[in-house]
């Protein structure tokens, strides 16, 4: 989704605004643009594709105040004429992240009033109604308070004015933006990392806050136009953290780095002798007490996840659970259950459906809420009751990977808490499950020792147009969380079933040219499994099976076997999770996509 930055200083800005965007490119853009201010002129330039084509265009460009933005189109085309910043008669210029609503009507208003509008954004509207404000001897703070009370929908913005060098402002409602705090400068950006070259004191904005920024100082005001103060956090983020390092690619990074990220999100676990609702928050062990049953909203990969939490929930803490994508049970008329605890799972914490699930859920009169996601100041995590941190530290790749891994452990550990508080977890049980969970990133990394392997069965993938992929109860999930990997890095449609509903249809689709991925744990449905490939192989179909050590699966003609480790037990989703991820990752690789950056697609879906 569109990324922001924006620098007041007292250098040159143009070459922090290019860097923060290069770091913000992860996101997902079609198109970037930077507009700066000096002379009493603004200077924009424009590019559709990549930032180093902006960069390429900005030789000749400088400016000490100045906002920049990558644009992931929404309203209008990707285009040089749809990209931020947008700008009212060479006066006001405007980046936004988000979706405006009733931009039409304002369009039409402001049109009637002499606006002349040059794109198809909904973007261009913000930047006019400022200036009409402004136009009437507004500041520009007051003129950008009094837009934004015109505007629904989902902003952030940067906003900066021709006559006004010294100040840019920037608000915040439904879209992340924060704060940079350096000595004579400050900055806003869509994350952190856009910002790690030049700051670590950021400000975490709230939903409705609206800033005025200068260079030595700045002042935050609320929703209800009161100064406040919001605290100063120092991020704990590494610049190295965000480096591609020694590996070839983000995605490639990441998925080796699942087993410390393991070890990091279950650090609190493991570095004790039992389990204490505490790790979930200091309310939960009240809220667990009182939790009759679980509701989990997500999107995408971390839906998956939920989906493997269902199966662990049920079975081992004997707690009812449903897991519905969150851009549905947003506008599904439901019935709240009494006493059921909502768990909202997310990656970014920012994603614009999950948000709009989670208050849906709220307005339903759910109170108990539960965020599990990787970032500490995102809005899913204030928005919660209760919270569980994944650790995997920044996840830059759009396919999802270290995420996921981290996600199903902390699934996990709540399995685990919410079992021993209904009285399920004997103290043997608890000692069993801690010792697993102790040796899990070392299980990992013995799968990660399969990748040259991998790299070598992927190349019977590079021509196929096709993969269906297969697993039953624990590992269904895992099987729809392989299928999503594959499609959206390589682009070849993939689909996955629960192998016993092969027979009810997919069957059809089998022939020598339909690859069938399985996932083939040592556990209690692996008999039940087998008879599943055996229909698939009696129709020509051509096997690759990623198969526990005992499952008697021998290789042969058209059975292609990746031989996995010990079966895990119950942690074995995560252990199957990774061949499927390197097995995307090298078809990617022989497809010669952009594996970071797969086709259309974000990395935080921040709108609708
Ligand atoms: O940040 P979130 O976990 O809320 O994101 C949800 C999905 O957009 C995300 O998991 C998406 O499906 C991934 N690109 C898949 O790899």
């Amino acid at each position: 989704m569109c990324g922001i930055v924006g620098a007041v200083s007292e250098r040159n800005v143009v070459p922090i605004l290019l860097e923060g965007l290069q770091r913000l490119e992860y996101r997902g853009y079609d198109s970037a643009g930077l507009v700066v201010g000096h002379g009493g002129q603004l200077e924009r330039v424009r590019s559709i594709g990549r930032v180093a084509d902006l960069a390429s265009k900005c030789a000749n460009t400088s400016g000490l105040i100045g906002i920049a933005h990558t644009r992931w189109a929404t309203h209008g085309v990707p285009s040089e004429r749809n990209a931020h910043p947008h700008i009212s008669k060479n006066h006001v210029a405007v980046v936004h992240n988000g979706i405006i609503e009733n931009y039409e009507i304002l369009r039409s208003r402001l049109d009637a009033e002499g606006y002349e509008f040059t794109s198809d954004t909904d973007t261009e509207v913000i930047a006019h109604l400022i200036n009409s404000h402004y136009a009437r001897g507004n500041s520009l703070l007051s003129a950008t308070q009094a837009a934004l009370a015109e505007l629904v929908g989902a902003y952030a913005i940067g906003v900066i004015a021709s006559d006004n060098p010294d100040h840019m402002i920037c608000a915040r409602r439904g879209s992340p933006l924060l704060l940079g705090i350096g000595i004579e400068e400050h900055f806003i950006a869509s994350d952190v990392s856009a910002l790690l070259p030049v700051t670590r004191r950021f400000v975490h904005l709230e939903e409705g806050d609206v800033v005025e920024i200068g260079r030595s100082g700045y002042q935050i005001y609320d929703a209800e136009s009161s100064r406040v103060e919001r605290e100063i956090q120092i991020s704990e983020l590494s610049n190295e953290s965000v480096q591609l390092g020694a590996y070839r690619h983000y995605m490639q990074k990441e998925i080796h780095e699942q087993p410390q990220a393991l070890a990091d999100t279950l650090e609190s676990v493991c570095n004790s002798q039992s389990l204490v609702p505490g790790i979930f928050g200091a309310e939960a062990a009240q809220t667990f007490a009182e939790t009759g049953s679980i509701l989990i909203l997500a999107c995408g990969t971390s839906y998956h996840a939920g989906l493997v939490a269902r199966y662990w929930l049920e079975e081992i803490a004997g707690i009812r659970c449903t897991v519905e994508v969150a851009s549905e049970y947003r506008y599904r008329v439901s019935v709240a259950e009494p006493k059921t605890l909502v768990v909202v799972v997310s990656q970014s914490g920012e994603t614009a459906d999950t948000q709009a699930a989670l208050n849906h859920a709220k307005k339903n009169g759910h109170d108990h809420t539960l965020a599990i996601c990787n970032v500490a100041e995102s809005a899913l995590v204030r928005l919660c009751k209760l919270r569980m941190l994944t650790r995997a530290g920044p996840e830059i790749g759009v396919a999802s990977t270290k995420a996921f891994t981290t996600q199903l452990a902390a699934l996990f550990m709540l399995t685990l808490v919410m079992s021993k508080q209904r009285g399920r977890l004997s103290a043997e049980q608890e000692q069993k499950h801690l010792h697993e969970l102790r040796h899990l990133p070392a299980a990992v990394q013995k799968v990660l020792d399969l990748e040259p392997q991998i790299a070598k069965l992927a190349e019977q993938f590079a021509g196929k147009h096709h993969a269906l992929f297969l697993g039953r109860g624990l590992h269904y999930p895992i099987a729809l969380e392989g299928a999503l990997k594959l499609k959206e890095i390589s682009y070849i449609h993939a689909e996955a079933y629960p192998a016993g509903e092969l027979k009810h249809g997919p069957l059809a689709l089998v022939d020598k040219d339909m690859p069938v991925i399985s996932v083939a744990p040592n556990d209690a449905l692996l008999e039940k499994l087998k008879s599943n490939l055996q229909e698939v192989r009696a129709r020509g179909g051509e096997l690759y099976v990623f198969a526990d050590a005992h499952t008697h699966i021998s290789e042969a003609d058209g059975i292609h076997i990746m031989q996995m480790p010990e079966h895990a037990g119950y942690l074995s989703p995560i252990l199957h999770t990774i061949p499927l991820q390197l097995l995307a990752y090298y078809v990617a690789l022989q497809k010669g996509t952009d594996v970071d950056k797969p086709r259309n697609l974000a990395k935080s879906v921040t709108v609708e």
